[in-house]
């Protein structure tokens, strides 16, 4: 057994020594220390030897495979040293360098970075939700029950879901749901935004798309009124806009807020005086808003009639489409860099 193993070394040390390239290295350690190689049917022998003669025959085995992987790793090293060619390694640095392309954010990815900067610096914090929800807190919990059919102001891409599932799963249609996910985690007062992607089963042309951005805002206290929202709106359109920007709203519905209304900002374009972009109106269309229903306050585990809050929503595209006048919010998504770039 001790001569078969010198005897590998020996053969294993010269077949090495021999070697010229890296793919006969790699051959040869196949041979000698790989899974078929006779060095291993000795190594997986050893357990029938006897005592004593494991022991020695046992070490003998692992430092000659120690060796002769070690030398197998120093020839491979040899090799690639021997082998470099300082002729065709040279580098020419003098030939002009190939500029880097550097990317940046997406308009949506700044947009919203700069609402969530004015909204914090309010002391507002950032609240979060699924993309895929569930039935209940994208309808129920706001106060539509099934079959109302004010869901169907709300085109809904139903998500088919598992054998045995409780709940129906959707994609999320506005950033409403993320109020109630919220209310139940924390007490008033607070004051919450939420930006983020919803969808909508809708076909797609210059003004729709199915999916966009919403940013939910919610404030909730013992006597937040729509002054408040009304001027938190003029300070934030405002400062978004960098020019004084007045608010106004309009009765409207939607089942979670009581009362509900709209709100519209002075054109940005032409301050008040009517132009093409306001269609002679003077006002430009932004969101959703209104007292939050006490039905959704109870739906989040509040007593009723015990708070008062505000909430609105609205599109982030539509912000980017007043400020650089985009006539297709199709642009957003489209991952064309030539609108991409221009920003
Ligand atoms: N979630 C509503 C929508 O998507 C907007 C809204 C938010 C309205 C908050 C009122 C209060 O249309």
């Amino acid at each position: 057994m001790e001569n078969k193993i010198k005897e590998i070394k020996r053969s294993a040390f010269e077949e090495i020594a021999n070697a010229k390239t890296s793919e006969e290295l790699f051959e040869l350690k196949i041979k000698y220390l790989g899974r078929k190689s006779e060095f291993n049917s000795i190594l997986k022998g050893l357990k029938d030897l006897s005592g004593e003669e494991r022991k020695t025959i046992g070490q003998l085995a692992n430092s000659v495979k120690g060796e002769i992987s070690g030398l197998i790793e120093e020839t491979e090293r040899l090799l690639v040293v021997k082998s470099f060619d300082p002729e065709k390694e040279k580098i020419d640095v003098t030939i002009p360098g190939r500029k880097m392309k550097k990317g940046h954010l997406h308009p949506l990815s700044i947009v919203r970075n700069e609402i969530e900067d004015i909204f914090t610096a309010m002391g507002f914090e950032i609240a979060d939700g699924p993309e895929v929800e569930t039935e209940y807190y994208n309808f129920d919990a706001l106060n539509m029950p099934k079959d109302h059919p004010a869901r169907d102001k709300w085109d809904t891409f139903w998500v088919k879901g598992e054998e045995g599932q409780k709940e129906r799963t959707l994609l999320r249609t506005h950033t409403s749901p993320v109020q109630v996910r919220f209310m139940e985690k924390n007490k008033p007062p607070f004051r919450i935004i939420s930006p983020g992607k919803c969808f909508r089963n809708e076909a797609t042309d210059a003004r729709h798309e199915h999916t966009f951005y919403q940013f939910e805002a919610l404030v909730v206290g013992d006597d937040i009124n729509v002054g408040h929202f009304k001027f938190l709106a003029q300070q934030f359109f405002s400062s978004f806009f960098k020019k004084e920007i007045d608010v106004r709203v309009r009765p409207s519905f939607f089942p979670f807020v009581e009362p509900g209304f709209e709100f519209d900002i002075t054109c940005t374009v032409c301050g008040q005086k009517g132009c093409p972009v306001c269609k002679g109106t003077g006002w430009l269309e932004v969101g959703g808003a209104g007292m939050v229903n006490q039905e959704v306050f109870v739906a989040s585990g509040y007593p009723r009639g015990k708070y008062q809050g505000f909430a609105w929503g609205f599109g982030l595209e539509r912000l980017l489409i007043i400020r650089h006048k985009i006539d297709d919010i199709r642009n957003f998504h489209s991952g064309d860099l030539r609108f991409i770039k221009q920003f």
